[in-house]
This record gives C-alpha cells, sequence and structure tokens, in this order.
C-alpha cells in the first residue's frame, strides 16, 4: 500500500507510462538542438500548464528540475542586497534554505509568519510586518506536513495596493493537480510546480510561472539551442531560464498526465481528497494515544503522533506488519513542527491519492486502532536521546 503520495505520486497514469515508451520508440532527436514536429508538445506542455493556473502566456511558463529548482532560481534571481522578505513557518526547506544563505551573506533581512496548530496562517499577520524595503511575500500554498492550504487569493488581494511593489510568490508544489489554482484571482508574481506529485509526471521536471514584466538574474546561463551567435544568455522568456538540454521526458509526462487530469476534473479530486482525509481523521480521532495535525484537507494528507513513540517506529511498523509506505519526521519542513508538537522527532504523515481505495483506508486504521491498544507495551521499548526541535524564533530578525 503506498500512503506516501505527498513525497512523490504513484501509481502513475497508465497513458503517462506508455508515452514514455512510445518516446523511446522515435527518433525524437533533442529539442531545439534538431527541427522535429515533435518539440511542438513541449509548447503545447506549456499551454496546458498555463491553462491549469489560468495565466495569459505560455511563455511565461519555464521549465526547471523540480520546485527546489524553481524556488532556487527565483529566490536567488530576484532578491536583492538589503532587501526584506516575509515568508510562513510553513515553508518547505527549498525555501528556507536559500533565504537562510542569502540572509547570512548579510544581503536579505526575513520575517517569519506563525501558525496555528494546524498550520494555517493568518493573512493579516503577512500585511502587519510589511515594511519600506519588502520585496516579495512566499507562502507555501499547501503544507506538506498537514495538508492545510492558505487563502492565497486573500494575501494577493490584499498586496494589490501596493501596486505591485512587492512580488508574491506561492510555492503550489502540494496543490498543484489537486485543486484548482486561478491567478487571475490571485494576482501572483511567480507561482512554482514540481512534476511528480500530484501533478502525476516524472521525478525531474518541475517548472514556474513567471510575471511577464519581472526579470530574474538567472542562475545558470549556456546554451539555449537557438540564437546561438549571442555570447550572452538571450532576454526571451522562457529561453533565459532554459539553459542545457531539457527533460523532454519529465516535459511529455506532464502533456499527458494534465490531460489525465483534466478528464478526471480536479473539482472530483478535490472532494474526494476530503471525503477520505475526514473519514480517517475521524476515525483516529477516537484513539486516545494518538494527537492528529490535520484537518478535512484536498492534498489527501494525515498527520499524527502517538505518545510516546518515536514517529519512525509507526512508519517502520506499517512497513513490516502491512507493506504501507509511509514518511515520517520533519518532512523537509522544520519550522511548522513547533506549532504543532513537541516532538523532536517530527510526525507520522499518511498521504493518499485519488487512487487511495476506502478499503486500504479501513486496514490502516483498523491496525492504528489495534496499535492505540498496545501503545504501553510498544512505548516500554528504549527511546533513543531527545534532540532539540529547530525553531523560527531562534532565525528571527525582529
Ligand atoms: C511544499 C513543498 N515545496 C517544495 C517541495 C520540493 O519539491 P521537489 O523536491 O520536487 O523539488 C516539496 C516537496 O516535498 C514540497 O512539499
Amino acid at each position: 500500500m503506498y500512503f506516501d503520495n505527498a513525497a512523490t505520486s504513484y501509481p502513475k497514469p497508465q497513458v503517462v507510462k506508455q508515452a514514455v515508451i512510445d518516446f523511446f520508440n522515435e527518433e525524437n532527436g533533442s529539442f531545439q538542438r534538431t527541427d522535429t514536429e515533435n518539440s511542438d508538445f513541449i509548447f503545447k506542455t506549456r499551454e496546458k500548464i498555463a491553462r491549469l493556473l489560468n495565466v495569459e502566456s505560455p511563455s511565461n511558463i519555464v521549465f526547471t528540475s523540480n520546485s527546489t529548482e524553481s524556488l532556487n532560481m527565483i529566490i536567488q534571481g530576484f532578491l536583492k542586497k538589503g532587501n526584506h522578505v516575509i515568508t510562513t513557518a510553513t515553508e518547505h526547506n527549498s525555501v528556507i534554505r536559500p533565504l537562510i544563505r542569502l540572509r547570512k551573506e548579510k544581503m536579505i533581512k526575513i520575517s517569519w509568519i506563525e501558525c496555528n496548530r494546524n498550520g494555517l496562517i493568518k493573512p493579516s499577520d503577512i500585511m502587519k510586518n510589511i515594511r519600506d524595503n519588502t520585496t516579495l511575500i512566499i507562502v507555501n500554498h499547501g503544507s506538506n506536513v498537514t495538508g492545510q492550504v492558505q487563502d492565497i487569493e486573500q494575501i494577493g488581494n490584499m498586496l494589490k495596493k501596493y501596486g505591485g511593489k512587492i512580488k508574491f510568490l506561492v510555492d503550489i508544489s502540494q496543490t498543484a493537480g489537486h485543486i484548482k489554482i486561478d491567478n487571475s484571482k490571485i494576482g501572483a508574481d511567480f507561482l512554482a510546480f514540481t512534476g511528480h506529485k500530484a501533478l502525476l509526471g516524472l521525478p525531474g521536471i518541475g517548472g514556474f510561472y513567471i510575471n511577464p514584466e519581472i526579470d530574474l538574474t538567472p542562475l545558470k546561463v549556456g546554451g539555449t539551442g537557438v540564437l546561438s551567435e549571442l555570447l550572452e544568455q538571450p532576454k526571451a522568456v522562457p529561453l533565459r531560464y532554459e539553459s542545457g538540454t531539457m527533460n523532454t521526458i519529465g516535459i511529455l509526462s506532464l502533456y499527458h498526465s494534465i490531460d489525465y487530469l483534466n478528464s478526471l476534473t480536479l473539482d472530483k479530486i478535490e472532494s474526494q481528497l476530503k471525503q477520505k482525509t475526514k473519514y480517517f481523521i475521524d476515525r483516529l480521532s477516537k484513539l486516545d494515544n494518538f494527537e492528529i495535525y490535520s484537518l478535512e484537507n484536498p492534498l489527501g494528507i494525515v498527520s499524527f503522533n502517538v505518545k510516546g513513540i518515536v514517529p519512525s517506529r509507526i512508519s517502520h511498523f506499517l512497513l513490516k506488519d502491512l507493506n504501507l509506505k509511509s514518511r515520517s519526521g520533519l518532512h523537509c519542513a522544520p519550522f511548522i513542527h513547533e506549532f504543532l508538537h513537541k516532538n523532536p522527532f517530527g510526525c507520522v504523515r499518511l498521504s493518499m491519492s485519488y487512487d487511495t481505495t476506502n478499503d486500504e483506508i479501513d486496514t490502516v486504521c483498523n491496525y492504528l486502532e489495534r496499535l492505540n491498544e498496545n501503545v504501553a507495551v510498544i512505548q516500554n521499548i528504549k527511546l533513543p536521546k531527545i534532540y532539540e526541535m529547530p525553531s523560527i524564533r531562534k532565525v528571527e530578525d525582529r
């Protein structure tokens, strides 16, 4: 049983698998390095993503290897010495680490917005922290730890009064493919996505939307396959940010997986995952040794701890006894845990997909109910030494 979809989705749709096999049976060449009709699917994939996010220009969809690369390109390419950034306790390390590095190099100041015990932030807290030199707001749309979705439309609307002076970056790694994202209502300047999670594509493909009025300093420069006479990086987007041979197979996987998602409809995916998480959480809530951090959510995530047990032990038991794949720990999002619990080892995360069956959920719930009855025995197993939990308060700039 696979309950680790928030890390990477499984299974991929049959159309995606078939397209990858077919790709190797044809002479496809290298996009923009050879002239083939097939390279057109790259632009068509940009169009599909632009429609999915409701942004106007497909050329402003840039392909990268994943969200981590997208976020690094945006954060490092946009921020300048003396800038102030506002971000949240729910961020992934792919936002935290580039920011902390820039801060260490004495370039930028950061304000961290706290969240509640389910990972929800207050948009008004962002507004309260705006300063004269604030240039970028970064918000994780959906928490990979709790499944909590933030009200990014409200944040986008609140930022309108700054007339474009403050740019808005939304990390949609967990939400793209799970819920509708309509940028005509959000007004984000950047949307960073990854292909291998809910978008159901292959690992190694991701990208971002960039507001056509913004120019980033490209993180890497080099061959673009065209305009070879220019000795400087071309200015035109997406070429400006896409040096090097592209992950054409990854892009092809998105070409097909997005059609598949559209055929299911995002509304249906969202409502099914809300039902599944609600059912799961309702059952776990009755167990006295369980502490649950997720509320009903469209990301399919249920996170919890069992009193007195290191979370990785639970994942280990689930794997050994049910052959169930789950994830335990801090989930690359160290700060959010400070607001959820006091366990320095993080929490257990079970993450479902549209394909997760009710039978599978019942099997896990039945198992966890039995575990709840036997907690006293398991608690007796010697626990490792306690580590200190990362805290946003220690890296604050206030
Ligand atoms: C919220 C969030 N942001 C960014 C990332 C990074 O994604 P990737 O590893 O595909 O770069 C993840 C992946 O876990 C995530 O959940």
